[in-house]
């Protein structure tokens, strides 16, 4: 079977990459082999290809930037999904699209479930929530997974900066009212590579189990590390950013539980076994 994926060179797309190679025949592409904003590129390589699934670990993750430049988010985040759902449904192959717990605006007080209404709080959700909308209205079959805070190989994010400040002895930035579920790329490859040839679809949440705050995953860092580290807690107000971001979005994989594939680890564990394989800590 042939698995393109889009954004492959990405944190997430690299670890299904690797994961998937074995199995199936992947293209993992860049936004340099196809600019997912084209729809003529999409169906061009689409028809080149003629792939049976396709993997869109495309975006614009940089939340801030999202909030500076509304419309090349857009573009990325909105059109680009809706462009593979297009090619998706004129070659007849699976679309497994991958979006966030920022579609919600973090006024909840327990996870969300697939059941909650989003209501996203900055420009970033706003434009994954328009690619979720274009890919469920262009495919009946699609599969939507939303993740949070993802931690990976590829390249560098909040667990890098805890784990390389708490090594040089810097003082730690930790904000109290940012909650989520905490997620290894690794883990959710597993679930993507398990649901390629599965006949499943919709919207599901796929995050480690659990949540904590920012400054409680400092803290797991620090004693998975065994090391002292110097904490400076703050809450949004203080941590001046250009995109808010919401102060509760953990999610709960309640679809994939009720149909018996949650196949997600706690994220302890996961933060743990990355860390050790990272930076052997
Ligand atoms: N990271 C998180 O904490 C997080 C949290 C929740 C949800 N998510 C979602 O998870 C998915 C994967 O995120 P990630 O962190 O793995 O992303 P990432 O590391 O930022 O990588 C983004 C990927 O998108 C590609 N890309 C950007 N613009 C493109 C374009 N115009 N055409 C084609 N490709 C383009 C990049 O290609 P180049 O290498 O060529 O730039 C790169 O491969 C995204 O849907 C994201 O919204 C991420």
């Amino acid at each position: 079977m042939k698995v393109a994926i889009f954004g492959g060179t990405g944190l997430l797309g690299s670890d299904v990459k690797k994961l998937c190679d074995e199995t199936y025949a992947v293209s993992a592409l860049s936004s340099k082999d196809v600019d997912i904003t084209d729809l003529g590129e999409v169906l061009e390589f689409m028809e080149k290809r003629q792939p049976q699934v396709v993997i869109n670990c495309a975006a614009i993750t940089d939340v801030d930037a999202c909030e500076k430049d509304n419309d090349h988010a857009m573009r990325v985040n909105a059109i680009g999904p809706k462009n593979i759902a297009i090619a998706c449904k004129e070659h007849s192959a699976r679309m497994i699209h991958i979006s966030t717990d920022y579609v919600f605006d973090g006024t909840k007080n327990e996870p969300y479930t697939e059941f909650d209404a989003p209501n996203p709080c900055n420009f970033y959700g706003r434009t994954k929530l328009e690619g979720e909308r274009f890919v469920r209205e262009i495919l009946g079959n699609g599969v939507i997974l939303r993740t949070a805070w993802v931690f990976g190989e590829r390249r560098n994010h909040f667990v890098d900066y805890v784990v390389n400040g708490v090594n040089k002895g810097d003082e730690i930035i930790a904000v109290k009212d940012m909650v989520s579920s905490p997620t290894y790329s690794l883990d959710l490859a597993e679930l993507i590579k398990l649901l390629i040839p599965s006949k499943e679809c919709g919207v599901f949440h796929a995050s480690n189990k659990g949540y904590c705050s920012r400054v409680e995953m400092v803290e797991e860092i620090i004693k998975i590390m065994h090391k002292p580290g110097k904490v400076k807690v703050v809450n949004q107000s203080q941590w001046k950013r250009d995109a808010k971001r919401p102060a509760f979005s953990a999610l709960r994989n309640y679809h994939l539980g009720l149909i018996d594939k949650d196949i997600m680890p706690g994220w302890r564990d996961a933060l743990k076994r990355y860390i050790r394989a990272k930076f052997g800590e």
